[in-house]
């Protein structure tokens, strides 16, 4: 089954709850949840007021992805503020303190994901494969809604998948970035059954149609 997961970033700020209310009453699985720090990527974002307040709004699981520099810091925050699961680049710590903050997810009773970014290979997931509930493939380089999703990337997903499939099968495998009628099929016969999709939902007339379509489109 293939879940659909809007991205937040390409929502009006204005009208957030209004926003998340309707794509989840379209069809969507889950809520995408972009923190960006103006460090580890360029932009700046939101962060752990609007994820409280989007968590008071609506009972939809939040998948949130930190595009943070040295996640650790913030993890038990993001999970007390409402995240149901806690995304991490792996380019963005040590090691040592990915685990850490991968522990800190679980003992909050969260899901725990780790983020590849274009250009690190697979392998980086090997460290801490049998304690993910996803991993996420990003499509595009971190920092911005709406750029061309980069080919390149099915190559990594594939590799991801095998992975996956002999290390921890039940995980979740999520691509981010450039997601479109064309490209979900792709993503999805690399391996990946969660697709993020910001600017193609949200700029939609009719975002009912295009949710479904996405996931049609990708079997
Ligand atoms: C980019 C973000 C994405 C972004 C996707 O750094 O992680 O989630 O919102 O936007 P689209 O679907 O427009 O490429
Ligand atoms: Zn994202």
């Amino acid at each position: 089954m293939i879940k659909i997961a809007p991205s937040v970033l390409s929502a009006d700020f204005a009208r957030l709850g209004d926003e998340i209310a309707d794509v989840t009453a379209c069809g969507a699985d889950c809520i995408h949840f972009d923190v960006m720090d103006g460090l580890f990527v360029q932009n700046i974002s939101f962060g752990l007021p609007v994820l409280a307040s989007v968590r008071k709004a609506t009972d939809v699981f939040l998948d949130v992805h930190l595009m943070i520099d040295r996640p650790v810091r913030y993890a038990q925050r993001f999970c007390e503020a409402g995240a149901d699961l806690v995304n991490c680049h792996v380019e963005s710590d040590t090691e040592e303190n990915t685990h850490s903050a991968l522990s800190i997810i679980r003992r909050c009773g969260k899901k725990t994901g780790i983020t590849l970014s274009p250009g690190t290979p697979a392998e980086a997931i090997l460290p801490f494969v049998r304690d993910l509930d996803l991993v996420l493939i990003m499509t595009v380089y971190p920092g911005l809604g709406g750029q061309t999703f980069l080919h390149e990337q099915l190559e990594t997903i594939r590799s991801v998948k095998e992975i996956l499939s002999a290390a921890n099968p039940a995980c979740d495998l999520e691509v981010d970035g450039g997601i479109t009628l064309e490209t979900a099929p792709l993503a999805v016969e690399a391996g990946a059954n969660v697709l993020v999709s910001g600017s193609t939902i949200f700029h939609s007339s009719d975002r009912k149609s295009i949710i479904s379509a996405l996931r049609s489109a990708a079997v």
